[in-house]
């Protein structure tokens, strides 16, 4: 282990505030004359998105498994699944040069319309901290870092950089910061990323109560904190308020302002040393790590696929299914040949292979003969010629089934849902194909819930298969034909209608 203490005794001030912001999008500041390297950080958290070179801008990133997506692996209940998700994880960083891995992540469901609520775990407190746990440990059980985030309260896109959750002492601890504090006290993980948002007037990356007193002095935090990418307003306040760590850089005004804070005796040396520190454990931990040469893609494919299969929810069976002896099965929806299987945004994995769903009905459904009708557009545009194709394939078949993708430009980072529902498109297929068509599955994928009584009497079957990762759609197929038993169970609530959720009349605040 190296001698930390003697490192930061011989770094200059310069050094010093260098170290504590990044040198690139992904990487920490290395000191060669001092041995100190670099790390290298990226996204997640359901797959790596390790971009091919981490000290240029945005570019499209390495093939990695895409596994699903964390309202999935909610469903699953199962935390030595997720635990060994993460080992699988981690091999895929260790194969593609990556330290940290940025997820899980913690944050409640506050309400259904959050446009990240697909890339966390629940609106439960307990269950979210549970599984977080065990992602973390999963992960860094194989000597690759994570990063739990977004610390605190980050519950909304709505004016994310800015806008301030007003949140009593009591409601913070029960609910909001819960699942962060399981997570840290029972798996340690490397680093915390700050929110964006602020928390009762400031900024979390400012926010000493939060950053200091809580996540650090109470529960025992020994890892860094990381900003968000961009979260930071003001450096000097957001080192005295416990952020260790600013991404992205290079920003040499931000190393200035810190070294002319210590200068001028604005900020106190010693806090400086203690993030400098933090943040060499860090590095020195990540060295200890060897990359390897490869990862393996298709264990990781069938593993996805088996997490797939154990989180999608057999929402409503009228005894349809499984499928057994159905000569004509009318396959219907665009999203049985372009599988959609993980939402838009910084966690946008670019997958190792994928399993097409209507290839994977087609190849189990043996004798049987298939039909596909598109069904709706890619766009919000409605398209009536569509639905009557759909009819025209149902109505002469055994049973219909439709694929029903919750389009990212209704769910993504970056943006709330503005309703809980379908296209216009979508219900109204579902509701036409439905009435000439007595066997009718849905199949549905989404990250949130989606409102369903309008057309959910009609049909026989709804399979929730979530954003299902880059296997999903074999793992359907699997539930579709009895292969697998759908046993997993909703770790959220699917409400009737918008108005039935608690936080409705002050959404999105
Ligand atoms: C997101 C983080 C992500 C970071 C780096 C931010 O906009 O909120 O979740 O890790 O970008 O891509």
């Amino acid at each position: 282990m190296k001698d930390i203490q003697s490192i930061i005794s011989q770094m200059t001030l310069e050094e010093k505030a260098a170290l504590c912001t990044g040198a690139s999008s992904w990487t920490t500041t290395p000191i060669e004359r001092l041995g100190v390297p670099e790390f290298v950080m990226s996204d997640g958290p359901h797959g790596v998105r390790r971009v091919p070179d981490v000290h240029a801008v945005a570019m499209e990133s390495l093939p990695a498994t895409c596994f699903p997506t964390a309202s999935c692996l909610a469903s699953t209940w199962d935390v030595d699944l997720i635990h060994k998700m993460g080992q699988a994880l981690a091999e895929e960083c260790t194969a593609l040069n990556v330290d940290i891995l940025l997820g899980p992540g913690a944050n409640m469901k506050r309400s259904p319309l959050g446009g990240r609520n697909f890339e966390y775990f629940s609106e439960d407190p307990f269950l979210a901290g549970e599984l977080a746990a065990n992602f973390i440990n999963g992960v860094q059980s194989k000597g690759v870092g994570t990063s739990l985030k977004h610390f605190a309260a980050n519950n909304q896109e709505f004016q994310r950089f800015s806008i301030s959750a007003e949140i009593d002492e009591r409601t913070l601890r029960e609910i909001y910061l819960t699942a962060f504090e399981k997570a840290v006290k029972q798996a340690q993980p490397w680093t915390v990323m700050c929110s964006y948002n602020k928390v009762n007037g400031t900024f979390a990356s400012e926010h000493h109560y939060l950053l200091t007193e809580i996540l650090k002095e109470e529960w025992g935090f020994e890892g860094l904190v990381v900003s968000d990418w961009g979260a930071v307003r003001n450096r000097v306040a957001a080192l005295k308020g416990g952020l260790d760590f600013e991404m992205p850089g290079p920003q040499a005004r931000r190393v200035q302002e810190v070294v002319d804070a210590v200068r001028s005796g604005e900020l106190d040396e010693a806090i400086l040393n203690e993030s400098v520190r933090r943040i060499l454990r860090i590095v020195f931990k990540a060295q200890e790590t060897p990359q390897t040469e490869k990862f393996d893609v298709d264990a990781h494919h069938e593993l996805a696929g088996k997490i797939a299969s154990e989180g999608m929810v057999l929402l409503k069976n009228n005894g349809i299914l499984p499928l057994k002896g159905q000569q004509h099965i009318a396959v219907i929806g665009r999203s049985a040949e372009n599988a959609h299987f993980q939402g838009g945004g910084s966690s946008h994995i670019n997958p190792t292979k994928v399993a097409m769903p209507y290839k994977e009905l087609q190849a189990r459904a043996e004798n049987a003969e298939l039909t596909y009708a598109e069904g709706y557009p890619k766009d919000n545009s409605f398209n009536q010629g569509m639905i009557d194709q759909a009819v025209n394939l149902a109505q002469s078949a055994d049973v219909a089934i439709l694929y029903i993708a919750l389009p990212t430009f209704k769910e993504s980072e970056g943006y709330d849902r503005t309703d809980l529902d379908l296209t216009d498109q979508q219900v109204a297929l579902i509701k036409a194909v439905a009435k000439v068509q007595k066997h009718t599955v849905v199949v549905l994928n989404n990250g949130a819930p989606v409102a369903m009584s309008a057309w959910i009497d009609d049909v026989d079957a709804v399979l929730e298969s979530w954003m299902m990762g880059q296997a999903g759609g074999s793992a359907v197929a699997d539930v579709l034909f009895g292969r697998v038993n759908p046993s997993g169970k909703l770790a959220e609530t699917f409400p009737f209608k918008l108005s039935d959720t608690p936080s409705h009349l002050n959404w999105p605040g």
